[in-house]
């Protein structure tokens, strides 16, 4: 197994550890500084803000199991890339956020996540975008910080976090199991489970103008969805996930049942580029889904169709 090292500067380097070391394909972390002027820092030294050194984790992955560009866009969830030099609580040049990498091979997927995000947003990131210089791991103390001490100070959210398990235990749960349906099923039932949603469950792209009803987990569901109707209609024709926080504010939205307030669409895409499947997910509660879940399940549903596509 050839595994590779990238290194992302999120803010402070125990919450930016505590999420990246959860992923899957992740082999290992370490935290450390990089890309600054004085030789082998130390994390006071660094403190001081006088030294160039961004706070840097550093992580050592499976591109078989996770791809580059699936890695920069999990990166991005933890961050807010439109912020100089400021993550959460912490400001300063050491906070700054950047990609570093040591392969120029590693460019063009740092790229494609990098200007994906940058349409998102509608404005230039604040995110650096180097080659690695340096890096220096920090002290002993500060590895697995959030592990150590579990009620430090974190600027990433629980939500974050809990995905990240979640896709760990959604890449084992689905490896190598080469059947659709099965696949489909499991991934429900975990999603549904773990994060205790209303309904959650998939349709398939039956013809060119249908969804059809697959696997799902909650209430009884309505079969057959047209093409751009409803959110998910709407989700396979625009070939992009739709976050709805009222379902009553959402032309056409179909009422399969009465009590979903809120809802996220996710669309999985086969090996061409053609939306195969969406996933769909309803809440009681009104506008339940944010950015978050929205990058989460787009990254959940890129582990799934790598699977079944
Ligand atoms: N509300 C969805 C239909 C599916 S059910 O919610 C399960 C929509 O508008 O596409």
């Amino acid at each position: 197994m050839d595994y590779k090292k990238i290194y992302f500067a999120a803010g402070c380097f125990w919450g930016g550890e505590h999420f990246l070391r959860k992923l899957p394909g992740v082999k290992a972390t370490r935290v450390g500084f990089a890309n600054g002027s004085t030789p082998s820092p130390s994390y006071r030294e660094v403190y001081t803000d006088t030294t160039g050194y961004a706070e840097t984790v550093e992580v050592t992955y499976d591109p078989a199991k996770m791809p580059l560009k699936r890695l920069v866009e999990a990166f991005f969830v933890i961050i807010d890339p439109l912020s100089l030099n400021r993550q959460g609580e912490d400001e300063g040049t050491r906070y700054r956020t950047g990609i570093y990498w040591e392969d120029g091979a590693d460019v063009a997927a740092i790229d494609e996540a990098y200007e994906r995000e940058e349409r998102w947003q509608g404005r230039p990131l604040a995110v650096e975008r180097e080659p690695l210089r340096n890096f220096y791991p920090a002290e002993e103390e500060h590895q697995d910080y959030l592990i150590k001490h579990s009620d430090g100070y974190c600027h990433v959210d629980l939500k974050a976090l809990r995905y990240a398990d979640l896709l760990k235990e959604l890449a084992s749960l689905v490896e190598d199991v080469p059947d659709e349906v099965a696949v489909m099923a499991n991934t429900a039932a975990l999603l549904h489970e773990t994060m205790k949603f209303f309904w959650t469950g998939f349709y398939r792209v039956a013809d060119e103008s249908h969804l059809a009803l697959g696997p799902f987990q909650g209430p009884v569901a309505c079969y057959s969805i047209g093409f751009g109707k409803g959110v998910c209609g709407t989700a396979w024709k625009r070939a992009a996930s739709v976050v709805v926080e009222d379902v009553e504010q959402f032309p056409g939205h179909i009422a399969c049942s009465s009590a979903s307030r809120s809802e996220i669409v996710v669309p999985l895409f086969d090996g061409g580029g053609k939306v195969a499947a969406v996933l769909d997910i309803d809440s009681d509660r009104l506008a339940t889904f944010d950015d978050t879940d929205r990058r989460m399940l787009e990254i959940a549903m890129q582990i799934v169709a790598a699977e079944i596509y």
